[in-house]
């Protein structure tokens, strides 16, 4: 039999917003090492059609796996919403069947009732996640009797993509969307950042939130939740390596790429343009 393929960690975002994931990912998994690729040149996917997204999200996938990478995270809600199911049930199967693709809206779900004192929960994700309907499912099968109200706020990758978060125009939308969500239901208080971008714009939303509603994001429970897996599942853990290296790419231009990403990351970032064939330009 040939042998399975040995590597790194793959991390899947649209853009920039799976950076804030990885950072904790390699917090916790400091040994470990992680392949990041942001599809900037297709971002935002928020807004794009399921049929979209999964064929967009499956090619990453197919060249996460080229690049030997035993185990993708989606580190993007809408990736997870939309394609994540197909890819496991109909592709995987196929393509890879020893290899492991997960994402980030299940092991957020498993917790998210543990930050609520009220058991009203707010979601604040792309319209493509809200659609889904992925958050209110997942939740009600860890915590049935919690209450989940959804916004969608279609403009926040936008400004975060282009660099524009800080500006007025965003203090605006986040204050727009932060306002709509509160008056869906009194009591609320818990809001989950349900879109690996949104980190960015905390201090921002923090700025127009009651006192006694919690700010949730979704980075250290995705680490934490890994490297559960991981303990869990020795067959694939023994395949992912381990030299602590981080390697980034973007199917955009790199220079922009690593201009944007240590914003998210925390730290300098170095990325390789990458078409979808596998080429590293
Ligand atoms: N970071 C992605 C998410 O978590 C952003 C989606 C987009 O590209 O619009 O949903």
């Amino acid at each position: 039999m040939q042998s399975l393929s040995k590597g790194p960690i793959g991390v899947f975002d649209s853009g920039y917003g799976g950076l804030t994931v990885l950072r904790d990912l390699v917090a916790t998994l400091p040994e470990n090492d992680f392949c990041y690729l942001g599809d900037s040149a297709r971002a935002p996917y928020g807004n794009r059609s399921f049929a979209t997204v999964y064929q967009y999200t499956l090619q990453c996938v197919e060249w996460f796996f080229k690049q030997g990478c035993p185990l993708v995270i989606l580190a993007c809600n809408t990736a997870s919403a939309k394609a994540l199911r197909t890819i496991q049930q109909n592709d995987l199967p196929k393509i890879a069947p020893h290899n492991r693709v997960l994402g980030v809206i299940r092991p957020t779900a498993e917790v998210i009732g543990q930050y609520t004192k009220k058991g009203k929960v707010g979601v604040l994700a792309t319209q493509g996640t809200v659609t889904s309907e992925s958050y209110p499912l997942e939740i009600a099968k860890f915590f049935p009797t919690l209450s989940v109200f959804q916004e969608a706020c279609p403009m926040w990758v936008p400004l975060i993509e282009n660099n524009e978060y800080l500006s007025e125009g965003a203090d605006y939308f986040v204050k727009k969307h932060v306002e709509a969500i509160l008056k869906k239901e009194k009591g609320i208080d818990v809001l989950l950042l349900a879109c690996t971008h949104y980190p960015l714009l905390r201090p921002i939303i923090e700025k127009h939130l009651p006192q006694g509603v919690r700010l949730i994001s979704q980075g250290e429970i995705v680490a934490a939740s890994l490297a559960d897996y991981l303990k869990r599942h020795p067959e694939i853990s023994d395949r992912c390596t381990r030299r602590g290296e981080l390697k980034f790419f973007t199917t955009d231009s790199a220079p922009d790429f690593d201009a944007h990403a240590a914003q998210f990351f925390g730290a300098p970032v170095r990325a390789y343009t990458v078409n979808l064939a596998g080429t590293v330009i």
